[in-house]
């Protein structure tokens, strides 16, 4: 056995499409460019002197990042910059099913409420990623899961957050929809294969009924755009609100690809953004960061500037559409799951290691040092309204 397809079977994976992970990548590309402009800022010369939480405050809104638990206790450096830069962060993984109840009815929270210790301590609020999802569940668990095994998880795990000052928000579900009209049997909905829409209205009126004092999102990727999949994950969103379900916000995760060789769909996101503000369901950034496609810049520096471009860009883009709340995925290219071996991206990057070096998707470096896309995102709060 390969050891991407042992890493595949420790983590979990069931399906012969997940231990595809030759192609995972792929699913989260969304075809934008971005623009190289003479007259663009030059981010690397910008001089930020406060906090991107404090710049998301400034303008009413909060700045954060999915952490982990592992590094937070083992890493000070990372705690201490999680700390000053977020207001806002979502576990990583602590709170996914296989974290939270690794056997039937027994669960576990230790790692999850190492994170909400440390939110209480710096005053941030957490994100509740996921309670359900096709991915990050325990062998034993079905896809979907029945009623009964779904009605037990959110009661164990909702029921443990009832009280958290932190615990702020949930992602109730996570990447439900389909990627295309070949992987679904629900015409209507795009749902997954298996997935019925009553099915996910149940598992929201099961939150609610534990805990509904939270805030409600339903998350997925492929969505920033006009594309077959944002206009099945908004009719779901339509279904979920005229069913009379809670539900608060929608989770645009935007891990993103940018290049020159294929172009930014404005006009379509711009439309995502308008049609869930219209339903009055709150898009929020859950997962952002940004991958440069080929052709690559011949330097680094012109690699950081372009990645920086992007984040302003799509930013300005989710501001003016009035989103509070942008997350990236992570905070530092030292963790970022893009350059985990078992997750590195496909076609461009994945088979020529001496292209890894261009995967530089957050707004820190792995020495932890402020990149130009940390000067986009903080100019982007400063000119947010
Ligand atoms: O923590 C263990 C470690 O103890 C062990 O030695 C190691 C062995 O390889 O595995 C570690 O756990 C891994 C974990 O990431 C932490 O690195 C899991 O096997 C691995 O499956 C897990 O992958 C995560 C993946 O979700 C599945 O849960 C990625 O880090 C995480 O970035 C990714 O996040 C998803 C979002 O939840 C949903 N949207 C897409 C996003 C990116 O794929």
């Amino acid at each position: 056995m390969s050891c991407r397809r042992k890493f595949l079977k420790r983590a979990g994976y069931t399906t012969v499409s997940a231990l595809l992970a030759t192609g995972f990548l792929q699913k989260y590309k969304q075809k934008e460019d971005y623009s190289t402009n003479a007259d663009r800022e030059n981010y690397a010369s910008a001089n930020v002197t406060s906090s991107l939480r404090q710049l998301a405050a400034a303008k009413g809104k909060r700045y954060g990042a999915a952490i982990s638990s592992d590094f937070l206790l083992k890493e000070k450096d990372y705690a201490n910059l999680i700390a000053r830069e977020c207001s806002i962060v979502t576990p990583n993984g602590e709170l996914k099913w296989n974290a939270t109840e690794p056997q039937p009815g027994q669960f576990t929270f230790e790692s999850a409420d190492a994170i909400a210790d440390f939110c209480q301590k710096h005053n941030i609020d957490m994100h509740g990623h996921t309670l359900f999802w096709h991915m990050g569940k325990p062998d034993w668990l079905p896809y979907p899961p029945t009623l009964k095994m779904i009605e037990q998880h959110v009661k164990g795990v909702m029921g443990h957050y009832r009280n958290s000052k932190v615990l702020k928000s949930w992602d109730i579900a996570n990447e439900i929809i389909a990627d295309n009209e070949k992987e679904t049997d629900n015409a209507t909905y795009g749902l997954r294969k298996g997935l019925k829409p009553e099915l996910i209205r149940d598992l929201f009126l099961i939150a609610a009924s534990v805990d509904n004092s939270k805030k409600f999102y339903l998350n997925d990727f492929g969505i920033e755009g006009a594309t077959w999949k944002s206009e099945h994950f908004l009719k779901m969103v339509e279904y979920l609100k005229n069913s009379g379900v809670k539900i608060d916000g929608a989770g645009i995760q935007s891990h993103l690809w940018f290049s020159t060789a294929y172009s930014f769909d404005e006009k379509g996101f711009n439309s995502v953004l308008e049609r869930l503000n219209d339903l009055e369901v709150k898009p929020i950034i859950t997962e952002l960061d940004i991958i440069i496609d080929a052709p690559l810049p011949d330097s680094i520096e012109k690699l950081d500037q372009m990645v920086a471009d992007s984040y302003k860009r799509y930013l300005d883009l989710c501001f003016a559409a009035k989103v509070d709340t942008v997350i990236t995925w992570g905070l530092t290219d030292r963790h970022t799951w893009i350059r985990h071996p078992d997750w590195m991206p496909g076609k461009t990057f994945r088979d020529n290691p001496n292209l890894w070096k261009f995967l530089r998707p957050l707004p820190f470096d792995e020495n932890f040092q402020p990149k130009p896309a940390h000067n986009a995102i903080a100019q982007a709060f400063e000119q947010a309204s």
